[in-house]
């Protein structure tokens, strides 16, 4: 098996992983970024050791964590394994990390595997029929999960039972199989992807939003003294200002920062060595990498602002089409740089001002780009 494709999947357990699928040049792109809210495929190793390891260490996500830590109190409580969740929300803002919490505060053991390692039915029924009491079954990438098995698993949830297939044709037979209660984590970045069904047996859905500033300001600080990395807090604010609201981002620009401190510098990640160490990595104040700049740049230099076509775009920044749509588009435009019309991309009169030039005058025909 290809071993960064294993580790994409987020789930440690051999065999329950079949991710093998050919990474698009999108996603090659993606993975290969040091601004990508992905995990690189040795980045999963460091990521564990950084991870808090209970709901108190968790930083930011103050509503998650509340939401989250009432329903476990209520169930340890109740003596009973707590209800469903499901943690949803963009790469590299915690959901493994909680679905391991989750485990941890029920003093539970998680099993783990994801959507794409369950193609058949058999997969999770094998998997649910060796679950005991109270055991956590975390699902990553849950939207990615065959069909027929999403249906077992809705049984599963509700009833807990689930029917094993024994032979094969017309002669196969179900047996129905109790299963003892557990609880079922699912995770998934794309949460308009899960059918209504499965979205409803979840008892409790925790949608994780990018962090504040202030947050992955602390993030940096924690992971720091964790790594052993000396660090001023101007340096660790300038880091976070730069992570694009996401926490893998953060711990990653801190160990490429903390690699130019020492081998460049005192080895303390002072603002200097921040600002020298993101200015050669080509991460700006925004935490723009040099493909979103291109693409913002082209617009305006080249196109005039837009509206332009996202392959006319493409080429013009010399990569595929969906480098640009999936890569840099949407930081760009949760950033409001850039906007998808009917017509084309337009840069916003704030894309214009990031890369310190004049957007066009009031009254212009170009100007009308920002009007509607
Ligand atoms: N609230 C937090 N406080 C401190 N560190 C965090 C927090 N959330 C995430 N992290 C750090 O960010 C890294 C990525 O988190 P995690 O792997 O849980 O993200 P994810 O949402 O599962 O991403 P993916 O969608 O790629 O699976 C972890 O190593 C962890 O150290
Ligand atoms: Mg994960």
């Amino acid at each position: 098996m290809d071993p960064s494709s294993a580790d994409r999947s987020g789930s440690g357990l051999p065999g329950t992983n079949q991710l093998n699928d050919q990474f698009s040049a999108a996603e090659e792109a993606e993975i290969a970024r040091i601004t990508s809210a992905d995990a690189a495929g040795d980045e999963r190793a460091i990521e564990a050791a950084l991870r808090p390891k209970s709901l108190d260490e968790v930083i930011g996500q103050q509503r998650v964590r509340e939401q989250l830590g009432l329903v476990l109190d209520a169930a340890k409580g109740r003596g009973r394994a707590p209800d469903h969740v499901l943690l949803s929300g963009p790469p590299g803002l915690g959901k493994t990390t909680l679905a391991m919490i989750i485990a941890a505060e029920m003093g539970s053991p998680l099993r783990l595997t994801s959507g794409p390692a369950i193609t058949h039915a058999g997969d999770l029924a094998a998997i649910i029929s060796g679950l005991s009491e109270g055991d956590v079954l975390f699902v990553d990438e849950i939207h990615r999960m065959s069909r027929a098995a999403e249906e077992m698993l809705y049984m599963a949830m509700e009833d807990f039972r689930v029917d094993v297939i024994i032979g094969k044709g017309p002669g196969a037979t179900a047996i129905p199989l109790e299963i003892p209660p557990f609880t079922l984590v699912g995770a998934t970045t794309r949460a308009g992807l899960l059918p209504g069904p499965l979205r409803d047996r979840f008892g409790f859905t925790a949608h994780l939003e990018f962090y504040e500033p202030e947050d992955l300001d602390q993030i940096v600080h924690r992971s720091a003294r964790l790594l052993d990395v000396p660090l001023t807090d101007e340096g660790s604010a300038e880091i976070a200002g730069r992570s694009r609201g996401t926490p893998r981002i953060a711990n990653r620009l801190l160990r490429r920062v903390r690699d130019y401190a020492q081998v460049r510098a005192d080895g303390v990640v002072s603002l200097d060595v921040a600002h020298k160490a993101l200015d050669l990595y080509e991460v700006d104040q925004s935490g723009l990498d040099r493909l979103d700049r291109g693409v913002i740049d082209v617009l305006c230099r080249r196109f005039g602002g837009g509206p332009v076509g996202l392959s006319t775009l493409a080429v013009a920044v010399g990569e595929e089409r969906e480098t640009v749509e999936e890569v840099a588009e949407p930081f760009l435009v949760r950033l409001g740089l850039l906007a998808r019309t009917p017509r084309g991309r337009i840069a916003t009169r704030a894309a214009w001002e990031h890369l310190g030039l004049t957007p066009p005058a009031a009254g212009t025909a170009e100007a009308t780009l920002f009007e509607d």
